[in-house]
C-alpha cells in the first residue's frame, strides 16, 4: 500500500530543509566531535543546554522531583543512573525499543538529528536495552535530560527531564522457577496506601492490551501488572501528599482543598517495547493529568539483551510535569531560569513549598501570516514548505532560535485555503514576554522581523 511517510523519506536528502544556522561539518559535543550530515537539524542554543543538568543542581525543583521519587526506589534493588550521555545512537533510541521504520516519531521535524546515526534522545527509554544488557541489579531508574522538537508554550519546552525505572525478576534464580509467586511476595512486602484508584479495565485485552501469550502466563503478568501499578502509586502518594501539605500551608485552613481526597486512574495505553501498557493519570485541581507511561516489558529487549528469562515492568515519567504540580509552577521556561529569585525559593525535598511568582511584566504579541507553496509549484522545483511537507515544529525552531526564553507561546491562530488557486494560508501568534524583565516594543518587533525573515528563507514561505 501506499504509504506517504515513507515516500516522503525517500526524498533526496540535499532537498531537505537545513534549520542549523550556521551549518559545520562537525559538531563538538561535551568533548566528542560529531560528523554532520544533511539530516543534522540541532542548533547551538539547544546544544548549549547539555550541559546545564538540572536534575542534578542541588535544590533545583527538578532534582528535588528525581529526589523524592528515588527514594521510592532503594538500593540495593535499584540503581540509579544520573549520568548517561544524551548523544545516542538511532539504534539506541529507536531500533532497540521495536519503534517500526516508519514510526512518526523518527521524523526530523520531532527529533534532533547529530546526522544520520545519531540524535539527541528523545526519552530515557534509549538505555533500556544498554542496561539490561549490563545486568547489575534487579532494578533501576534512569534521570536524564531528553530532547524534542514540538510546540512552544509554557507547558512544552524543547529540553526536559524524565526518569525512567525498571524492575525485573530472573526465572532462574526464584525459588522454583515460579516468577508469579516470587513477585507476589514481594508486592506483600511492600506498603499499602490509602489511595483512591480508578483501574476499571482487566489486565489484558486481545486486542487493546494484549499478554504477550508466546513468553508470559495471565498468572505472571497479573503479578507484574499488579506490583507496577502498587510501585507507581506508592510514588503519586510519596509527591502529592507532600504537594497537598505545601498547598495546606500556603492557603491556610481550606477545608474544600484539604479534604479532596487524592485520585489517580489507570488508563490502558500503546508502546512499542511494553504490553500491556498503561498511562497513570492523577486528578488534580479539577482535571486528569497524564504523568508517566508504563508496561510489561516486551520479551524481545531482554532476549536481545541476553536475559531471556527475566520479565518485570519498566515506566517514564515526565519530571518537569510532575514538577510544576508539586511546586505549583505556572510556566516550564522557569526551570532554565538562573534568576535567584526563581533559584532561592527551593531547598530540600523535606520542604516542598509553593512556588510564588516574584513579578509579572506585560506580554506583547504579534503575528504573522504566510502562504504555503502551493503542490503544483512544487512539482517545478521548490519542494520546501508545499502543504505536504510543511512541519509546524519548524515554524516553532525558528521562533525559539530567534526569541529563546522571551518567547512565552506560538499559536495557530488561522488557516485557509484559497478558493482558486487552492493554496493555504496560515497565521501564527507569536506572544513575546520575559519571565524576569520587561521588554520594550522595538525589542520584540526586532525579534519578530527577524522571525519573518527566517521563515522565508528557511521554509520559502510567502509573508501577507
Ligand atoms: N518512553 C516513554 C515516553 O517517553 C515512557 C515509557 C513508557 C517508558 C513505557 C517506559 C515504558 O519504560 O515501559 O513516553
Amino acid at each position: 500500500m501506499f504509504n506517504p511517510r515513507l515516500q516522503a523519506e525517500k526524498l533526496p536528502l540535499t532537498r531537505r530543509t537545513n534549520l542549523v544556522t550556521d551549518s559545520q561539518p562537525e559538531l563538538e559535543i561535551e568533548g566528542s566531535t560529531y560528523r554532520t550530515d544533511p539530516w543534522t537539524n540541532v542548533p547551538q542554543s539547544i546544544l548549549s543546554l547539555i550541559p546545564r543538568r538540572l536534575h542534578l543542581q542541588p535544590s533545583h525543583p527538578v532534582s528535588l522531583t528525581r529526589e523524592l521519587i528515588e527514594s521510592r526506589f532503594p538500593s540495593p534493588t535499584y540503581i540509579h543512573h544520573n549520568d548517561l550521555s544524551a548523544v545516542v545512537t538511532v539504534a539506541q533510541n529507536f531500533d532497540s525499543l521495536g519503534f517500526p521504520a516508519d514510526h512518526p516519531g523518527r521524523n526530523r521535524s520531532d527529533t534532533y538529528y547529530i546526522n544520520q546515526d545519531t540524535v539527541l534522545r528523545t526519552h530515557t527509554s534509549a538505555h533500556e536495552a544498554d542496561i539490561f544488557r549490563q545486568n547489575a541489579s534487579e532494578g533501576y531508574t534512569i534521570s536524564a535530560d531528553v530532547y524534542r522538537r514540538d510546540a512552544v508554550d509554557r507547558s512544552h519546552y524543547p529540553v526536559f527531564h524524565q526518569m525512567e525505572g525498571a524492575r525485573m525478576w530472573d526465572r532462574g534464580k526464584v525459588p522454583g522457577g515460579d516468577i508469579a509467586k516470587a513477585v507476589r511476595d514481594d508486592l506483600a512486602r511492600m506498603p499499602k496506601h490509602d489511595l483512591e484508584v480508578e483501574d476499571p479495565n482487566p489486565t489484558v485485552d486481545p486486542e487493546r492490551n494484549p499478554l504477550q501469550a508466546k513468553h508470559h502466563s495471565l498468572e505472571e503478568v497479573e503479578a507484574v501488572a499488579a506490583h507496577l501499578k502498587r510501585s507507581l502509586e506508592g510514588v503519586v502518594v510519596e509527591l502529592f501528599s507532600k504537594a497537598k501539605q505545601a498547598a495546606a500551608a500556603a492557603n491556610g485552613p481550606d477545608p474544600s482543598i484539604q479534604e479532596e481526597p487524592l485520585k489517580v486512574r489507570w488508563v490502558e495505553a500503546y508502546f512499542p517495547f511494553t504490553s500491556p501498557s498503561w498511562e497513570l493519570e492523577v486528578f488534580w485541581q479539577g482535571d486528569w493529568l497524564e504523568i508517566l507511561g508504563c508496561g510489561v516489558t516486551k520479551q524481545d529487549l531482554y532476549i536481545n539483551a541476553d536475559i531471556p528469562n527475566h520479565i518485570g515492568w519498566a515506566f517514564g515519567v515526565g519530571l518537569e510535569r510532575v514538577a510544576m504540580l508539586l511546586f505549583s509552577i505556572p510556566d516550564i521556561r522557569l526551570f532554565w531560569s538562573r534568576d535567584k529569585r526563581f533559584l532561592s525559593q527551593f531547598t530540600t525535598v523535606d520542604n516542598i513549598n509553593r512556588y510564588k511568582s516574584f513579578s509579572k511584566h506585560p506580554a506583547c504579541y504579534k503575528d504573522v501570516a504566510f502562504w504555503l507553496r502551493s503542490s503544483s509549484s512544487s512539482a517545478g522545483g521548490g519542494l520546501r514548505s508545499n502543504a505536504q511537507d510543511f512541519h509546524e515544529n519548524d515554524v516553532m525552531e525558528i521562533v525559539r532560535i530567534i526569541g529563546g526564553d522571551l518567547v512565552e507561546d506560538v499559536r495557530l491562530v488561522d488557516e485557509f485555503q484559497h478558493p482558486v488557486s487552492g493554496r493555504k494560508s496560515l497565521c501564527y501568534r507569536i506572544n513575546y514576554r520575559s519571565l524576569e524583565r520587561t521588554m520594550t516594543n522595538e525589542e520584540a518587533n526586532e525579534m519578530h522581523e527577524s522571525v519573518r525573515g527566517e521563515l522565508v528563507k528557511k521554509l520559502g514561505v510567502e509573508l501577507r
